[in-house]
């Protein structure tokens, strides 16, 4: 590929003795949507609190835009790699734009924030309509639009989502998932965890299969989603 973004070579991850993923090696190429599939307990989770710096692997090396991965989560957002975790993980308590916020809180550029605090309201209107309610209020959907939001409000050059689909109504997972190609058509890389692999394959441009800590399958979206075999195998 002649930009890649990321470089997972040889990934390896352990909870004490356990091995939940075992010498994975993949890329996510600059602008690509990839999708990483897989069932309860392939590891998906896993690889992305690896690449976050919130689980320490146990093998392997990871490459981002051109250098070692730091080992620092915060460093690692720093140099343009985000999450949105699973369960979106907002904070209650605090009101739409106090999320934002702390989506941003590592940076320092007033300006570029302000124009991409409106850039996400106007991907995401209903939380410009609802920017002084608790996060606690919100829907499931607007939950997760809003944990995308404060994802894009730390200027990710490769934006990680965990299972963005989990637990919401169909129509809703539709709208989350065409934002995500708005988003890359903007110029943010995706890498996209889910379960949800029929509506993932749709979207993406490559994908990756898991099964039980190691990548079972790659190819386009197209080839997967016409592959049924696939789909009972790993899938359900
Ligand atoms: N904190 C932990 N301690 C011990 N084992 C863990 C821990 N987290 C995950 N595991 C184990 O590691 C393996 C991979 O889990 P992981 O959460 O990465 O899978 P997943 O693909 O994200 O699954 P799901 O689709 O259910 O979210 C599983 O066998 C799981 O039981
Ligand atoms: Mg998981």
């Amino acid at each position: 590929m002649a930009d890649t973004i990321l470089i997972v070579e040889h990934l390896s991850a352990a909870y004490g003795g356990i091995r939940a993923i075992d010498d994975i090696s993949f890329s996510v190429g600059r602008g690509e949507i990839v999708a990483m599939l897989g069932a309860n307990g392939a590891g998906k989770s896993t690889l992305l609190k690896c690449l976050s710096g919130e689980h320490k692997r146990s093998g392997g090396e990871i490459t981002f835009d051109g250098e070692a991965l730091p080992a620092k989560s915060y460093s690692i957002v720093e140099k343009g790699m985000v999450v949105v975790p699973e369960g979106r993980q907002i904070f209650y308590k605090l009101t739409v734009y106090e999320n934002l916020q702390i989506g941003c809180c590592q940076r320092k550029d007033a300006d570029g924030i302000r124009r991409d605090l409106e850039m996400v309201y106007e991907m995401f209107p209903r939380l410009k309509e609802r920017e002084r309610q608790y996060g606690g209020l919100l829907s499931g959907g607007e939950q997760q639009m809003l944990a995308i939001a404060r994802g894009l409000m730390a200027r990710p050059k490769l934006l990680m989502l965990d299972e963005p689909s989990l637990g919401l109504a169909p129509i809703i997972v539709n709208q989350i998932m065409e934002k995500l190609k708005q988003i890359a058509r903007q110029g943010t890389t995706i890498l996209l965890i889910e379960q949800n692999a029929k509506k993932a394959l749709q979207i993406c441009d490559r994908a990756y299969v898991m099964n039980v800590g190691h990548i079972v399958m790659e190819g386009t979206g197209e080839k997967l989603l016409a592959d049924e075999q696939l789909m009972q195998a790993y899938l359900g």
